[in-house]
């Protein structure tokens, strides 16, 4: 039987909701980004998600699904506050259970919505919030290999892009910045660079790079920020194949649709005779399709939210 799941996710300024087949279909997916100059205001950011949330789903028929799958951490308290009750009265209203999904690990999941990835595989998960190397060895074991002991490495994007004084987030920008730039201009120093660790570290990259920041020199800072942080993901990948056999390297998370890291981490694969994995470019950013397909995977042994669903209420909904 094919089951159908809602997705819904809201842990951070992007409030998105999918409905996702068993068989990979992806039957509805809408995602509204909420607009930031400078940065997210956690606040605004869960009240505006409250009336989102509530506008995207008017246009769904809800009775016809067999789960809701909802982020239930980790990410800004508000905002995930906003989106759990959101999803809880959902469930209680048209009993339908409801599914708690780590939104960690739905992006590391997001591959094998449109890939048929072998398990276990090396994840690099790269975000606004977080910088892992994980190894998933199945949709319920994720073990982590190696973390950023500061800063997330799109926060780092985030951070050097308002210094350019150029609107969040400043991934993308800095990634066309850096398409047009000299990698080679700037010598940036490679933090934890073969320290004998899957470990990393972006804080002082990140300052190192600020300070370089002139007025016309933003292509080849950015060229050669990027340069540096393929450099050290290329040696945290192979300091972790000295212990594990990897076959397969993932790249999930926001930073993950960054063209030139993919290209990096691609030469590595090939050079390693890994296969590589990257997300499908819509699902690297925060989005509801990997949240409901988080819930189809780990269904069978499910959190469900026993608070919400044991009473098997059902309330009518007009
Ligand atoms: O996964 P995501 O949507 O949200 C979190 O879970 O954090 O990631 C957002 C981050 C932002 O920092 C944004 O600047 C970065 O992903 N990003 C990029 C690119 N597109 C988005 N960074 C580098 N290159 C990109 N093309
Ligand atoms: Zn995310």
């Amino acid at each position: 039987m094919i089951d159908k799941f809602l997705g819904i996710e809201y842990s951070c300024d992007d409030t998105s909701v999918a409905i996702v087949s068993s068989d990979k279909n992806v039957i509805f997916h809408k995602t509204i980004s909420q607009s930031y100059t400078t940065g997210v205001v956690p606040e605004i950011a869960a009240r505006r998600h409250l009336h989102t949330l509530h506008d995207i789903v008017l246009d769904i028929n809800i009775s016809d699904l067999q789960g809701i799958a909802a982020t239930f951490g980790p990410g800004l308290v508000s905002s995930l506050m906003t989106g759990v009750n959101f999803a809880k009265g959902l469930s209680l209203a048209y009993g339908i259970p409801l599914y708690k999904v780590n939104h960690l690990e739905a992006h590391m999941l997001s591959v094998s919505l449109t890939e048929d990835i072998p398990y276990p595989y090396l994840s690099l998960l790269i975000s606004g919030g977080h910088t892992q190397l994980v190894l998933v060895k199945s949709v319920h074991e994720f073990e982590i290999l190696g973390n950023t002991i500061d800063d997330a490495l799109g926060e780092c994007f985030d951070k050097i892009a308002k210094s350019m004084n150029l609107e969040y987030p400043g991934g993308p920008t800095i990634e066309k910045y850096a398409l047009l730039g000299n990698k080679k201009k700037y010598n940036y120093s490679k933090p934890l660079y073969r320290n004998n660790s899957a470990n990393m570290s972006f804080s002082g990259l990140k300052t190192q790079v600020i300070r370089s920041i002139d007025f016309n020199n933003h292509y080849d800072v950015s060229a050669s920020f990027i340069y540096t942080v393929c450099k050290v993901l290329e040696d945290k990948i192979k300091y972790i194949m000295k212990d594990v056999d990897i076959k397969a390297l993932s790249v999930s998370g926001g930073v993950g649709a960054n063209k030139l890291i993919c290209d990096a981490l691609y030469d590595i694969c090939q050079k390693n005779s890994i296969r590589f994995f990257p997300v499908n470019k819509k699902y690297c950013s925060d989005n509801g399709a990997m949240i409901a397909w988080a819930g189809l995977l780990q269904r069978n042994k499910a959190d469900l939210d026993d608070k919400c669903f044991a009473t098997g209420q059902r309330f009518k909904v007009n």
